[in-house]
C-alpha cells in the first residue's frame, strides 16, 4: 500500500519537475527573444524611467555639458543668441499666442516639454520658445500667424499624403454631398457600401468596420483575434507604435502593466521560436514602419541624447522576415495584423501587404484614409471579423463608438478611395521609391559634399536623420531648419514626412534649406567632437550625472 503511495508521489513530483523546467526553458526562450535595449524589456523600462531624477544645466553648462573649450561654448552662445533673437522678431505673434495657449492645452504642455533632452529643456524653452499655430496651407506650405509661409514636413502626422490642397476639396465635396443628410448617427448612407467595396478590393479582404481613430482599430482587431482564437496574449515586436491604448503600450507612457502582452525582437529567430511555441498567442502586430528603424522606438529629438540613433531600410531583409512571420502564424493558426495606420496607401495603392507581397489576416488603416478627417478602418477575413457565435448567443465581441460611420467622413472617405482610382493617383505610385530615394540620396551627397555630420534614411516619403560625429547637440538642428523655414512635428528630426505632391522644385528648396540650416550650426560649434567623445562616453557622462542626482540630489553640481 504504502509503496503504490509512493511511486504516485514519485510520479507527480516528476511530472511537476518536467513541467517546472518546461516553464523555465519557456521562460528562458522568451528572455532570448527579446531585445537587449530598454524598449525590449517593458517593465523594467518604466520601473528605470521612474528612477530617472530631473535637473538641468545652467548657462554655464549648457554649451559646454560635453567638455568642448571656452572658445567653442562662446561659439555656440553667440549662435544660440542669435537664433534667439530671430525666433523673437520671426514668430513673434505665433510664439505669443502658444505661450498662452499652453497655460491651459495639457497636450502643448506636454509636447513642448519633450522637445529636446530634459537637461537642456527650461534654458531651451525660454530662448527658443514653441511656436504652434497656423491659420493657412497652400501647396506643400503652411503659415502661421506671422505670416512665415514653412515648408511643412510634418505630413500632419502622415495623414497628409496627397497634399492639403487635396484634403480641403475632399472635404468640402464630402460637406456638400452630406448637407441634406447632416451629422446623423446610426443609420448609413450609402455611400458606405462603395467605400466597403473598394477597401475590399484593396485590402485583398472580405469585411469591414469603421472606428474614430487609428488606436480604435488596433484595440478592435486585437479584441477580435482573442476573441476568435480564445487565447490571450498579442505579441507586438520592440519599438513599435500601435497607438496609446494599454496593451499595445506595455512600457514607458503606461502607468499600468500590460499582462497579455510580448514585446519581442523584430526580424529575430528567438522571436519567431517563441511565436511558433506559445499556446496563448492570438495575434502577432507588425507596424511596418519598423523596417526602417527595427527595434527602436519612434526616433524622437527628446531621446537624441547621443549620435546613436539610426535608420535604414531593407526592403529584402524584411519581407523576408514578414514572410517567416506569416508562415509561422498560419502554422499556429495565429492572426497576423498590419498596423498600417501609418504606411497604408503612402508605400503602395495596396499598401504594406502589396509593397512586401505578404497577406495579412487582419489590417488596420486610419489617418489618410479619412480624406483629412479622423478615422479608423479595421478589414479582415470573414471568420475573423464576425462578433457574435451562432451556436453561443451570449457569447459576443463588442465594439461600437457613436462616431463610427460619421457620414461626413465617410464621404470624405470615399473621396480619397475614389481618388486612389483615378490614373494622376496611379501614376504617383508608379516610380514612388526610385523618386523618393533619389531625393534623399540628392540631399545626402550634398551634406556628405559639404563635410556636414548628418544624414538622412528614407522608407519612401518617411524619413528620418542620423548624426555621424558623436555628439550631445544634434537635437539643436530642429532649430535651425525652422530658421530657414521648415515646419517639424515636436517629434523634431526623427521623423520628416512628405506629401506626394512635393515637386522637383519643392524638394530643391527644402533640401537647400536642409543644408544651409546644418551649415549654421556646423559654423556655430555645435558639432565640436574630441577624439574621447563616443557616443559610449556620453552615455557614461548622463548615467554619472543622474546617479549624482539621485544619491546626492542637494549637493549636485549643475
Ligand atoms: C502604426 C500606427 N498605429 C496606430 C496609430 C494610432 O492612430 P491614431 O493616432 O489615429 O489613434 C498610429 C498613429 O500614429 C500609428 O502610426
Amino acid at each position: 500500500m504504502w509503496m503504490a503511495a509512493t511511486l504516485a508521489l514519485y510520479g507527480v513530483g516528476g511530472a511537476t519537475l518536467v513541467g517546472s523546467l518546461k516553464r523555465l526553458r519557456q521562460r528562458f526562450g522568451l528572455s532570448k527573444a527579446k531585445h537587449r535595449s530598454l524598449a525590449g524589456h517593458a517593465r523594467i523600462a518604466r520601473r528605470v524611467a521612474a528612477l530617472i531624477p530631473f535637473y538641468e544645466y545652467d548657462e554655464a553648462r549648457f554649451f559646454c555639458s560635453d567638455g568642448a573649450p571656452p572658445d567653442v561654448a562662446a561659439r555656440r552662445q553667440h549662435g544660440f543668441e542669435r537664433l534667439s533673437g530671430l525666433y523673437g522678431s520671426r514668430f513673434a505673434e505665433t510664439i505669443g499666442k502658444t505661450a498662452q495657449a499652453a497655460e491651459s492645452i495639457s497636450d502643448l504642455q506636454f509636447t513642448d516639454a519633450y522637445r529636446v533632452p530634459f537637461q537642456y529643456r527650461s534654458y531651451v524653452s525660454r530662448r527658443l520658445p514653441s511656436a504652434v499655430f497656423v491659420e493657412a496651407s497652400d501647396g506643400v506650405r503652411i503659415s502661421d500667424l506671422d505670416g512665415n509661409r514653412l515648408y511643412d514636413v510634418t505630413g500632419a502626422y502622415g495623414a497628409n499624403l496627397f497634399g492639403y490642397e487635396f484634403y480641403k476639396a475632399a472635404i468640402d465635396r464630402a460637406a456638400a454631398r452630406m448637407r441634406d443628410l447632416g451629422p446623423v448617427l446610426g443609420p448609413y448612407h450609402p455611400v458606405i457600401i462603395e467605400n466597403v467595396e473598394m477597401l475590399k478590393e484593396l485590402s485583398g479582404l472580405d469585411e469591414v468596420s469603421f472606428h474614430m481613430s487609428g488606436t480604435e482599430a488596433v484595440m478592435q482587431a486585437v479584441r477580435l483575434a482573442r476573441y476568435h482564437t480564445r487565447r490571450s496574449h498579442l505579441v507586438r515586436f520592440c519599438g513599435a507604435y500601435h497607438g496609446w491604448w494599454g496593451d499595445v503600450q506595455p512600457g514607458v507612457g503606461n502607468p499600468l502593466p500590460a499582462h497579455e502582452t510580448y514585446t519581442l525582437r523584430d526580424m529575430s529567430p528567438e522571436a519567431l521560436r517563441v511565436i511558433g511555441s506559445r499556446r496563448n498567442i492570438a495575434c502577432v502586430l507588425v507596424n511596418p514602419l519598423q523596417a526602417l528603424h527595427p527595434n527602436a522606438s519612434a526616433p524622437s529629438d527628446s531621446s537624441l541624447i547621443d549620435s546613436s540613433r539610426r535608420g535604414h531600410f531593407d526592403k529584402q531583409a524584411y519581407t523576408a522576415w514578414l514572410r517567416e512571420l506569416r508562415r509561422v502564424c498560419t502554422e499556429r493558426n495565429i492572426v497576423l495584423i498590419f498596423d498600417e495606420v501609418f504606411v497604408g496607401f503612402r508605400v503602395a495603392v495596396g499598401g504594406a501587404q502589396e509593397y512586401f507581397g505578404v497577406r495579412a489576416d487582419l489590417v488596420t488603416y486610419g489617418k489618410t484614409l479619412g480624406g483629412g478627417l479622423p478615422v479608423g478602418v479595421v478589414c479582415g477575413r470573414h471568420h475573423l471579423m464576425k462578433r457574435f457565435r451562432d451556436d453561443r448567443p451570449a457569447d459576443i465581441c463588442l465594439a461600437r463608438g457613436t462616431f463610427n460611420s460619421h457620414p461626413y467622413v465617410m464621404a470624405a472617405m470615399n473621396e480619397f478611395l475614389r481618388h486612389l482610382q483615378t490614373p494622376e493617383a496611379r501614376a504617383v505610385y508608379s516610380d514612388i521609391d526610385r523618386l523618393w530615394n533619389d531625393r534623399a540620396r540628392s540631399l545626402n551627397e550634398r551634406l556628405r559634399q559639404a563635410r556636414l555630420p548628418v544624414a538622412v534614411s528614407n522608407l519612401s516619403s518617411i524619413w528620418t536623420v542620423s548624426y555621424l560625429r558623436p555628439c550631445r547637440y544634434n537635437w539643436m538642428l530642429q532649430y535651425y531648419l525652422r530658421s530657414e523655414g521648415l515646419a517639424l512635428s515636436w517629434i523634431g528630426t526623427g521623423r520628416l514626412i512628405f506629401s506626394l505632391d512635393y515637386t522637383e522644385a519643392d524638394f530643391a528648396a527644402v533640401a537647400d534649406r536642409f543644408v544651409a540650416a546644418a551649415k549654421a550650426m556646423q559654423e556655430d560649434g555645435w558639432w565640436w567632437s574630441a577624439p574621447a567623445l563616443t557616443d559610449r562616453s556620453i552615455k557614461r557622462t548622463i548615467l554619472r550625472e543622474m546617479l549624482t542626482h539621485r544619491l546626492l540630489p542637494r549637493s549636485a553640481a549643475k
